[in-house]
């Protein structure tokens, strides 16, 4: 169903599909996504199973709600041109936004030049309670960004974020000149027209995590948009524990690319992320079993994660601390 754009690879490591923008790819050399995966691959974990087992506590607490897993499905758009269109758009927000539902997850959902995307996310939002995070493309008109924060707030979503990263994606097409880089004033503009929690999707840098702060959101999600963005970055998972280092707990810190088992997972939150988000594998599990084949593959992902707190003696989520890994 996924050919040729995504050859369903044993290892999802973007070495098959680099430079397929559109597409499933990461951008020119596809060095942004290979350096997450390499980085990952030389943190190591200590294995500790002399311990007192209070069980393996699975549970993240954020914005007010509880959820099983510290799993983030992320925003991807263009079932058509990034994929071949074997499923729709729809059938793809509702599998997710559905799936995640099932398995205790938070999904996010996107937007491009076509409103069909935002409200498809937005209609999956209210009949999930909410749960559905709508990520905005940062439009250069910060009226319409926030008209439509207002929109999802009276809508009862729990968050909604913005992939500021987009601010030059080639892949928006004739949309491009719509979209760019925003201030601080501008995102605080944004982020103090409504109640809900917003999340500042694409921030590599502690700096960038310290304007974030300064602009009122109440977390950064860590990421290249899966290498698409930008050439040369370094891994994602590298620059968390630096980003945490700047702003402490005042945001919440999310980390996003290659992330692809509960070991990575326990990575991610070890080196200092709260939770992680996952893009490609949800895409592959959607066109292979729906909702059903989301929720199973969430499922999946959070059986791993116990097993690794188990084996390093993680009883629950804050425990799964720096002294549990070795780089
Ligand atoms: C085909 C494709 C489409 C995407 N569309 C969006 C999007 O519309 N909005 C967004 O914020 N990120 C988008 N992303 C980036 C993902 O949200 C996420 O950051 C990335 O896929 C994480 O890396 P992973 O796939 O290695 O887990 C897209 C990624 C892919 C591969």
């Amino acid at each position: 169903m996924m050919r040729p754009n995504c050859r369903v690879c044993k290892v999802c490591n973007g070495a098959a599909c680099k430079g397929e923008i559109p597409g499933t790819g990461a951008m020119g050399d596809g060095s942004s996504w290979t350096n997450c995966t390499e980085f990952l691959s030389r943190v190591k974990l200590n294995l500790d199973t002399v311990y007192e087992n209070r069980g393996q506590d699975t549970t993240l607490e954020i914005f007010g709600h509880s959820f099983k897993y510290p799993i983030f499905a992320a925003p991807i758009g263009g079932m058509n041109h990034n994929y071949n269109g074997a499923i729709t758009d729809r059938d793809w927000t509702f599998s997710l936004v559905r799936g995640a539902k099932a398995a205790g997850i938070l999904p996010f959902t996107g937007d491009n030049g076509n409103d069909a995307q935002y409200e498809l996310g937005l209609e999956a939002a209210k009949e999930n309670e909410g749960l559905n995070v709508i990520t905005l493309k940062p439009w250069r008109d910060n009226d319409k960004l926030i008209r439509r924060a207002k929109e999802m707030e009276a809508a009862g979503c729990i968050a909604f974020a913005c992939d500021i990263d987009a601010a030059g994606f080639v892949n928006m097409g004739r949309d491009i000149s719509q979209i760019g880089p925003k201030s601080v004033e501008e995102l605080r503009e944004l982020t103090s027209s409504v109640k809900i929690p917003f999340l500042l999707k694409g921030v590599m840098t502690a700096k960038g995590a310290e304007k974030a702060a300064e602009a009122g959101c109440a977390g950064v999600i860590v990421s290249t948009h899966g290498g698409r963005v930008i050439q040369s970055a370094p891994g994602t998972c590298e620059v968390v524990p630096e980003i945490r280092a700047a702003v402490g707990d005042s945001l919440k810190v999310i980390a996003d690319g290659a992330i692809r088992s509960g070991t990575d997972i326990f990575k991610a939150l070890a080196l200092g992320a709260d939770a992680v988000m996952i893009g490609r594998p949800f895409v592959v599990a959607a066109h292979g079993g729906g909702a059903e084949g989301v929720a199973l593959y969430a499922e999946s992902l959070g059986g791993q994660l116990r097993n690794v707190m188990l084996m390093t003696g993680a009883a629950d989520l804050a425990g799964i601390t720096a002294d549990k890994i070795r780089l």
